[in-house]
């Protein structure tokens, strides 16, 4: 495993780096998934959200967030006052990674070392679309843009300045489907959106 940066066509549009990412062999994880998924929008969008990975749905379908954690961040970005068409969804990590259970593919948290290993592919995203606002969905998606030590309690609520951006974020919609208490967990996801929408502009 070499890392995505050698995959990484230079001086190329998204569209190019998109198709490049197809065939990307950075690390282990594409060997078991379906395809690569990358990040979805406008090229020019001024906020991109950030996810862990594709879920099982994401990858036989080939696009970000559109199973059941997908509707669910669809439902709150309308109900937040986003336009979905106009955010650019991505995720730190481009291949689903899972354990096998009977027919079923149960979603496994990517490694550090797989993260990094991605790493140049969401960077790369990051350089072309230049938004103003980065959205981390989640831990994994903070450490991917912050450092291993980032959590997203530090984010929820404020704005991290970094030369190129600002930086927020909340946490994964997943773990809103998998709370006990989905009603709060909901109403707590809506009122960061509801931030985030705010301090976006
Ligand atoms: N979860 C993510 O983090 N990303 C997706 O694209 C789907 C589910
Ligand atoms: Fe490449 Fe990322 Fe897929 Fe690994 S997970 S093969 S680095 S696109």
């Amino acid at each position: 495993p070499v890392g995505a940066a050698e995959f990484v066509p230079a001086g190329a549009d998204l569209d190019t780096v998109r198709a490049a990412a197809a065939g990307c062999r950075g690390c282990d994880l594409y060997r078991n998934a379906t395809q690569t998924v990358f990040g979805e929008g406008p090229a020019d969008a001024p906020v991109v959200m950030v996810g862990e990975q594709p879920g099982d749905q994401e990858d036989t379908q080939g696009q970000p967030f559109v199973g059941p954690a997908g509707r669910l961040l669809d439902r709150a970005l309308g109900e937040a006052g986003f336009d979905r068409e106009a955010v650019y969804l991505t995720n730190a990590v481009k291949h689903f990674k899972f354990a096998e259970r009977g027919k079923r593919r149960i979603h496994k948290q990517p490694s550090r070392t797989e993260v990094v290993a991605c790493s140049a592919w969401l960077a790369t995203e990051l350089e072309l679309v230049a938004p103003e606002l980065v959205v981390c969905l989640g831990a994994v998606a903070a450490k991917a843009i912050l450092g291993p030590s980032a959590t997203v309690g530090e984010l929820r609520g404020q704005v991290v300045q970094r030369p190129d951006y600002r930086i927020t974020g909340t946490v994964h919609p997943s773990s809103v489907l998998r709370a006990p208490d989905r009603t709060t967990a909901y109403a707590d996801f809506l009122d960061d959106l509801a931030y985030i929408r705010h301090t976006a502009g």
